[in-house]
Order: C-alpha cells, then sequence, then structure tokens
C-alpha cells in the first residue's frame, strides 16, 4: 500500500515537472555555474532546463544557423558584443523586464542600447594572468602592460582565445582598436601573434592553462582567476597600465521561441540577486547587475582599474564584429609564427 502511494506521488510529481514545461538554454558562462541554475531552477519550478554549453562567439552562430526554425529559448550569459550583434540581426526579442530599475545604469544601457533585445547580467575587466612559479622559473617579468606582451622574452608564453569563437577574444581586439586606433592596433596584434603559442576556443582556456603551467602568460577576464587560484594554482592578475576594456555579460531571448513563457520567467528569475548569487556560489565572480546582489570579495573593484570608456554599441554592430573579426583572420591569424 506504502509502495503504491509512493509511486503515484512519484508519477504525480513527475508529471506535475512535465506539465510545466522546460526551457532550453544556451549558457556562455563556465559550466559549473550553467549547471548549478540549471539544478535550482528545475527543483524549486519543476522546469527542465535543456543546456548547451558554448562561447559568445559560437553562441551566436547557432542562432544564425536556427534562424528560420529557433530550438533555443534563452541564451544566458557570454560577452555582450555578439548579443547586440544578435539583438541588430532581429534573432533576438524585444522584451522590456519589470526588473530593469533594479540594474545598475551599464546593465539597462545594454537594454536601451539593443532595442531590449538584450540586457546586462554581470560585467568584468579584461587583463592578464600569470603562473607565478613559471615566471620565476623561466625569469620572465610581470608584465604590466600591453607594451609588455611584445617583448621577446614571452615569446610562445602567451595564450590568448581566437575571436571567432570567443568573445572574451573579440573585447581584446575592440579594446585595442579603442586604445590605439585601429591600424595600430592591428600592428600590435601582429606583434602580439610572434609571441602567441596557442590560440584557444574558449575565452576560459588561456587561464586555465596558465593555472597548470602551460604557459606563462594569459589575456583573460581577471575574474576567472580566483576559482584557479582557489584550486591552489599559483595564478595572480594585472590589467595593463595603457588601460582596459570590460564585458558586459548579457542575456537574450529567442526571437521565435517555442517556450516562450517559460523563456520569460527564466529571464525574470536570473535578474534577481537569489539567481545572480549563483555566480560567486560557483567561483565566477565578476560584478552582478542586479544592484541588490551582493558582491564577493573576490569581484574586481574596477574603481582601482584603469578602465576605457568601451563603446559597447559601436563594436558589437554586426558590421564592424564581423570585419574587425575578418581582419584579424587575413591580417593576422594568416601569418607565421
Ligand atoms: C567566461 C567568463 C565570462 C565570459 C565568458 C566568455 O565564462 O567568466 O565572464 O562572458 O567566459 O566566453 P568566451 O568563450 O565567449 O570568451
Amino acid at each position: 500500500m506504502k509502495k503504491t502511494l509512493l509511486c503515484v506521488a512519484l508519477a504525480a510529481a513527475s508529471f506535475g515537472a512535465a506539465a510545466q514545461g522546460q526551457v532550453n538554454v544556451i549558457c556562455s558562462v563556465q559550466a559549473d555555474w550553467c549547471n548549478m541554475i540549471a539544478t535550482v531552477y528545475a527543483r524549486t519550478t519543476g522546469v527542465k532546463i535543456n543546456l548547451a554549453l558554448k562561447g559568445s562567439g559560437e553562441a551566436l552562430a547557432q542562432l544564425v544557423a536556427e534562424k528560420d526554425n529557433p530550438k533555443t529559448d534563452v541564451w544566458f550569459g557570454g560577452t555582450g558584443d555578439p548579443h547586440l550583434q544578435a539583438a541588430e540581426q532581429g534573432l533576438t526579442l524585444e522584451y522590456k523586464s519589470p526588473t530593469l530599475a533594479q540594474l545598475y545604469p551599464w546593465a539597462q544601457q545594454q537594454a536601451q542600447q539593443s532595442g531590449y533585445r538584450t540586457v546586462g547580467i554581470y560585467s568584468g575587466p579584461l587583463g592578464f594572468g600569470y603562473n607565478t612559479e613559471l615566471l620565476k622559473k623561466k625569469k620572465m617579468a610581470v608584465p604590466r602592460s600591453w607594451a609588455d606582451l611584445l617583448k621577446p622574452e614571452y615569446k610562445g608564453d602567451i595564450q590568448v582565445a581566437n575571436p571567432a569563437s570567443s568573445g572574451t577574444a573579440y573585447t581584446m581586439i575592440a579594446t585595442l582598436v579603442q586604445l590605439m586606433g585601429e591600424d595600430k592596433a592591428f600592428e600590435y596584434l601582429k606583434g602580439l601573434h610572434k609571441n602567441v603559442g596557442q590560440y584557444t576556443r574558449s575565452g576560459t582556456g588561456p587561464i586555465k592553462a596558465v593555472a597548470r603551467g602551460e604557459t606563462a602568460v594569459s589575456i583573460s577576464f581577471i575574474h576567472d582567476a580566483p576559482q584557479e587560484k582557489m584550486q591552489g594554482f599559483p595564478v595572480e592578475t594585472v590589467t595593463p597600465s595603457e588601460g582596459t576594456g570590460a564585458e558586459i555579460g548579457s542575456m537574450s531571448i529567442v526571437k521565435g521561441a517555442r517556450n516562450l513563457d517559460q523563456a520569460k520567467k527564466f529571464y525574470e528569475w536570473a535578474l534577481t540577486p537569489q539567481a545572480q548569487q549563483f555566480g560567486a556560489a560557483t567561483k565566477q565572480f565578476q560584478l552582478p547587475s542586479n544592484k541588490g546582489t551582493p558582491v564577493d570579495a573576490n569581484v574586481p573593484d574596477f574603481k582601482k582599474i584603469k578602465m576605457i570608456d568601451y563603446d559597447y554599441k559601436k563594436y558589437g554592430a554586426s558590421t564592424e564584429r564581423r570585419r574587425l573579426i575578418a581582419r584579424w583572420e587575413k591580417d593576422v591569424n594568416s601569418l607565421p609564427r
């Protein structure tokens, strides 16, 4: 009898979950955070999250490929420039969240600039990661500026991601163009190319390689370093003295989403302080966009960093982003190293 009751209860629970539906999410932050929100959301709402993990550039490519028959409902995280490009290309849905007023101005601006087709969920500055032990062993100095990275001593010992797949790497290109002017930035990137040992697919690949002693230096979002350090790896970060850019990690609802009502509910939840805390809970230390979300001590202090006034609208425009990545492929990546 007891067993039957249990079966009925379980059947009812699973039926309840099925009846509550599902949301298909492309997630462009690190896997632990994606898995945590999927698990918590399913447990608390009964709604299943089907996750696909993809870098920012790859996520955009997927939305383009699915345009006529979207399989994705929400794109969570990843750098903001490709989210803006998706908005401009009409791949994402206009949606004005009632929660917008609770967000920092930079997150609201991201929404305004996209015609409310995306929103800022976090921000973080670009910088360098380095392996303290490896630098010491190889008698290399800590790089403190963009200019330092061109020094011959770092030859083969710098990693950065490929801008076609990684939003982190595109943020670097856009930052350098804004700092130096486009032609000088490309001359710089050619010089850097000589020192790059490997271009990785994912934006976090280089800092993980630094942590494990596979390369001495990475160009990375500095909020990706503390979790490596917490695992005991000898990693430190620095931001370049000339100035640097930041990402506005974003979230968008896909136009034509099959599970639209559920997509909106998930989106609203993801903007709450309760949900945003799962970033730091999974050791990812971006600055959360909701003013009510507690800020972990590991989150970089923007006030101490020389930041450029990154023009998100310009560098998130599709013609600009496509053009800069194509120029990088042609003028830089094609060169021998
Ligand atoms: C990491 C960072 C995020 C960033 C993302 C971009 O997950 O923690 O802040 O948005 O990388 O990934 P990508 O592979 O596109 O550079």
